[in-house]
């Protein structure tokens, strides 16, 4: 049986070596990901083997930052939202490696991703988790955990702070 570890994006993982398939993905974490941790732009974890050993080969990753939103006609979003901009956790970006897709490591990052969002907003407050998908078939795979398009064929997705409330969001069907 595999263990895996989810670390913060450090000197020890092996950037280089990832390729999820996706171009824009794999370059933003081979070139621009660390830089944004270590500036406080963004955080970006990353799944590894747990008896991995330096440089970790990654499996996959996911990248939270904070967003501010205008979500008045969003589905899910509260009513009542004062005319100022509101405070949102953003999953900017989640990909794994081509050799480990389909395994379910896609939906252990997006779980932990909406457990972390949970934590953040009960802390810091926040109206819920939104999610940029890269293309229409990612939209349809984070429609499985619950994300609802803002308007009609956006790639901009939301899921609500209440819907984070029960734990970490798992993929239905
Ligand atoms: C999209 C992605 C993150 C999913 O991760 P994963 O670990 O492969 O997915 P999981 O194992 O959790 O889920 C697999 C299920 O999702 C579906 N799925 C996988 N990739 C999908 C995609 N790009 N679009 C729609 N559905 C997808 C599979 O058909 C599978 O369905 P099944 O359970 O009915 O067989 C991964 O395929 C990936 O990194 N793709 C390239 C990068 C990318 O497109 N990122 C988009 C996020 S912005």
């Amino acid at each position: 049986m595999s263990l895996y570890a989810i670390e913060l994006l450090s000197a020890a993982h092996n950037r280089v070596g990832f390729s999820s398939g996706l171009e824009s993905v794999d370059r933003y974490f081979r070139e621009i990901a660390r830089g944004h941790l270590e500036k406080g732009v963004s955080i970006t974890r990353v799944i590894v083997e747990a008896d991995a050993c330096d440089p970790k080969p990654v499996l996959g990753y996911f990248t939270l930052s904070g967003i501010v939103v205008d979500a008045k006609p969003w589905s899910g979003a509260p009513k009542g939202l004062p005319s100022q901009a509101i405070p949102a956790v953003l999953l900017g970006r989640l990909a794994v490696a081509t050799e480990y897709q389909g395994k379910g490591i896609g939906a252990i990052l997006v779980a932990t991703a909406s457990q972390l969002a949970h934590e953040t907003i009960t802390r810091t407050g926040g109206i819920g988790l939104v999610v940029d998908a890269a293309h229409d078939q990612a939209a349809l795979y984070y429609a499985r955990f619950g994300f609802k398009p803002v308007s009609a064929g956006s790639l901009r997705l939301f899921l609500p702070a209440k819907s984070l409330e029960g734990g970490a969001v798992i993929p239905r069907g």
